[in-house]
């Protein structure tokens, strides 16, 4: 029996030219897998076509946007996932999904090796494969681009040669990547750091400085989960769509950093995640009324360690899911609602309600009738500040 590949396929020129490339460079049957993460763009069946047209020996797509809201992002919002403080793992994400798809598609047509179109110098490759190992470990992995010297100006020159439908004429300068909880752009012009994004960089978000009137939102939350909005029941998913337009209506999300890469190259990337920067918002403060001190000090610990892993594309790890099971206890009590405006870019939490909170109203006042003993703060203090009162001591003594 001839070999098959199942090839990750986007429906764009490198992975469609990937399709007879690695067939005519191994002799293998491809099958392409095509998994909508929530992208936007073409509709399924148009990919899938494509796909065939193009010389897959078949077409497996997959409509996996409740699953990667349910299961995806729903736990990065949990652990309040953002890579140098601002990455909402967009792309990280997305990768794990698509492996899972990838692993039932091979099975299920009988391949025994996977191919994607990642480059050799980014994280992708490596969530891709790691994911593969950790799932499926039997099925090996190549990449065109990397292993089979598939460039992009070959690409287009294959594709016109074999007249396969699909455009090569409009040289988009950027790299993108999207999926309902962002979308990254990187290469061209913002190669280099100085050069500030222009305008059609952006596509989930308004520009900021011309913000419509203020919005209000209510986002109600169940055990760390988005329920509802304005008090109308919505799926994760649906909570993820409602805050990207509304969020991005008003330039929320936008990202400009220098992002440190697994594989050791710093890289400028632009990302913009309105709905997804909106909820971590909301989820945050949540947070903040819902969880005991210690907890939340040790949670945040533990988030930064989660959202390492997922970045490194360790998504299916022993100690990833170590981290899910705390970050998962954590939210029993993450419940309540939020009120948030959106406006000039930013989101700002400005009431919130919780009957599972931790916040009390009469310990907390100033004014008459709190139920606080100040007097019992004073032999407090005693004694949590003796070992440092201890200290400054002996370097008054010693004058070292
Ligand atoms: N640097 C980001 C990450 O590794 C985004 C990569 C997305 N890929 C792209 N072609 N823009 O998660």
């Amino acid at each position: 029996m001839t070999d098959r590949i199942v090839l990750a396929y986007s429906g764009g020129l490198d992975t469609s030219v990937a399709i007879g490339w690695i067939a005519d460079a191994t002799g293998a049957e491809v099958i392409a897998v095509a998994v909508d993460v929530g992208q936007g763009g073409e509709d399924l069946e148009v990919i899938r076509q494509r796909a065939l047209d193009c010389g897959a020996v078949e077409a497996y797509v997959a409509d996996a946007r409740d699953e990667f809201a349910n299961e995806y992002c729903m736990p990065a919002l949990k652990a309040n996932a953002l890579y140098h403080d601002k990455y909402p793992l967009v792309s990280a994400l997305s990768r794990p999904v698509i492996v899972k798809h990838i692993a039932a598609a091979a099975k299920q047509f009988g391949a025994d090796t996977m191919a994607h179109g990642c480059t050799g110098k980014g994280n992708d490759q490596v969530r891709f494969e790691v994911g593969i190992t950790s799932i499926a470990p039997e099925l090996k992995c190549i990449a065109p681009v990397r292993d089979l010297a598939l460039t992009r100006d070959k690409a287009i020159d294959y594709a016109e040669k074999h007249n396969l439908p699909i455009a090569t004429t409009k040289k988009n300068p950027f790299s993108i990547d999207q999926n309902v909880w962002g979308r990254a752009v990187e290469t061209g012009f913002l190669e280099d750091i100085w050069n500030a994004p222009t305008k059609d960089v952006y596509d989930y978000t308004d520009d900021p400085a011309f913000p419509p009137v203020p919005d209000e939102v209510l986002i109600t939350f169940e055990k760390g989960i988005p329920v509802a909005i304005d008090g109308e029941k919505v799926t994760p998913l649906q909570a993820i769509e409602i805050m990207n337009r509304r969020a991005g209506a008003h330039g929320i999300g936008r990202i400009d950093i220098v992002e440190d890469r697994l594989v050791g190259i710093k890289s400028r990337e632009i990302y913009e995640a309105p709905g997804a920067i909106a909820l971590i918002e909301a989820h945050k403060e949540l947070e903040n009324v819902t969880l005991e001190r210690e907890q939340a000090r040790f949670k945040r610990r533990m988030s930064d360690e989660w959202t390492e892993l997922v970045y490194d594309g360790m998504w299916s790890s022993p100690l990833k899911q170590s981290l899910d099971a705390f970050i998962e206890d954590t939210q029993k009590y993450v419940s309540g609602e939020i009120r948030m405006q959106l406006h000039g870019g930013k989101a700002i939490v400005d009431g919130r309600k919780s009957d599972t909170g931790l916040y009390d109203f009469n310990l907390a006042t100033y004014d008459e009738g709190d139920t606080f003993d100040q007097s019992a703060a004073r032999g407090y203090i005693e004694i949590y500040g003796l070992a440092a009162k201890q200290a400054a001591a002996r370097q008054a003594r010693l004058g070292y």
